[in-house]
């Protein structure tokens, strides 16, 4: 069951209700080896992402329970402090282990976690920042080993609002001992969810959301019941599926005072979006206008994993679109699967490309390689004129509870095979 069928060519109708969030769930499984008592994650999205971390998190120790409305999780008896490597390879999010663990157990040994399709992800901001708390690593036969005699908080500066180096030291520092300033800290909502739980824990963070975190280490944390917010790439993904195939849906729960950009965009490319307690409302133009000059950013620039998305719902605009790609240096792979489908897209240096919109992408058969690409191939499927195969599709479970279940809600013709 990795591959999708989608007969395109079909204006979307209906409502869908939105996921929680894979980049707010997953460190904040990770953060809950920190406290000694259980937690209940509510709306914890049901993705192999997450299917990954909890499987690591029970190599460790912890009992883990999915329930009806989310997922119990009790470290209490965490005694191990090693990895299972095959798990850690495989997925790059694990890496927010490494905070969680170095503050739990004051030592960790994980397979250094690689690169992947989009790039090769270093770790050097993590490294460098919790080396000022007193961690000292080994790096020897592709395992990464960790020792922290004495967690201590620290000043940090980021030169770079890293979201993982952020939340690797949030979750090192809340135990540590002493206070822990961290400046030029990723502004993203997934890291002020982080600081939500673990304040509901009883952690003493000041500045959450914000650029300048102070972080007062050395509480001993309970445990608590919270609720994961709504993901807003999945939401983004369907709101521009509306865009590029028309139609109108509702994108219930869908967090829209954290999409700014993003419906700014929408807006540009002559989507009619109306926000409420509830959700998004999006009603498609007869055909988008082109994006113009689009840049991926930092949070609250446009993000970087709704790019591939833009790139589909672009190639058949109505005139030419420039994309810019300023975090991941090889998140264009989508572009030689989108040409099959008919999109005329030009390479112009490493991190940009120039689309010019065609009338109507063609359906084809496509493989996704990575997460975000994959969901865009789906995006295309749905706008393109005939049926349109989307191979790979495991990549796309990573960060989709169900895109063909979502889809048809929203009236596309989609199956998996
Ligand atoms: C998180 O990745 C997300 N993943 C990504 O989502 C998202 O695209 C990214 O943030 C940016 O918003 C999760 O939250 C699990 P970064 P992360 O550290 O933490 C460089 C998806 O599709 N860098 O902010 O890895 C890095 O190479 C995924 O859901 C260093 O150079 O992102 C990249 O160019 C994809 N050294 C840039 O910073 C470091 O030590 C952004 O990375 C760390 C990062």
């Amino acid at each position: 069951m990795d591959s999708i069928l989608i007969q395109g060519g079909v204006a979307l109708q209906g409502k869908v209700r939105i996921q929680g969030s894979k980049n707010a769930a997953l460190p904040v499984l990770a953060a809950t080896l920190l406290t000694g008592e259980g937690s209940l994650i509510k709306n914890c999205p049901r993705i192999s992402d997450v299917y990954a971390m909890v499987s690591l998190l029970k190599g460790l120790g912890c009992s883990v329970c999915w329930q009806e409305n989310g997922i119990s999780i009790d470290a209490s008896s965490v005694q191990r402090c090693e990895i299972g490597d095959r798990a850690v390879t495989g997925m790059r999010s694990s890496l927010c282990l490494l905070g969680a663990l170095i503050g739990r157990c004051g030592r960790v040994v994980m397979e250094h976690p690689g690169g992947c399709v989009i790039g090769r992800r270093p770790i050097d901001l993590h490294l460098a920042a919790l080396e000022q708390m007193g961690v000292a690593f080994q790096e020897e036969g592709g395992k990464l080993r960790a020792e922290a005699d004495r967690l201590c908080g620290a000043h940090i500066v980021l030169p770079f609002p890293s979201v993982g180096a952020t939340e690797n030291v949030v979750l090192a520092a809340v135990l540590a001992e002493g206070d822990t300033l961290l400046e030029g800290a990723a502004l993203e909502p997934e890291v002020e969810t982080l600081c939500r739980y673990l304040k509901c824990c009883g952690a003493r963070i000041e500045g959450a959301g914000g650029g300048t975190l102070l972080i007062r280490g050395g509480r001993r944390l309970c445990g608590t019941e919270f609720a994961i917010p709504a993901d807003r790439i999945v939401a983004g993904t369907y709101l521009f599926g509306c865009i590029g195939a028309g139609g109108s849906v509702f994108l219930e729960e869908a967090p829209w005072q954290e999409m700014g950009a993003v419906l700014r965009l929408a807006e540009d490319m002559g989507g009619r979006i109306c926000t409420s307690r509830e959700g998004i409302y999006v009603q498609a133009p007869c055909r988008p206008a082109a994006a113009g000059c689009v840049r991926t950013a930092p949070y609250p620039g446009f993000p970087t994993d709704l790019q591939s998305v833009v790139l589909a719902v672009a190639a058949a605009a109505d005139g030419e679109s420039l994309i810019r790609e300023t975090i991941f240096e090889n998140r264009f792979r989508v572009v030689e699967e989108l040409r099959r489908m008919g999109a005329v897209i030009e390479e112009e240096g490493v991190d940009v490309v120039r689309v010019r919109g065609t009338e109507r992408l063609r359906g084809a058969r496509v493989e996704s390689r990575e997460l975000r690409g994959g969901a865009a191939l789906a995006v295309a499927g749905i706008m393109a004129q005939g049926e349109t195969a989307v191979t790979g599709c495991q990549y796309i479970y990573r960060g989709y509870e169900n895109i063909c279940r979502d889809l048809r809600e929203l009236g596309a013709r989609v199956t998996s095979a």
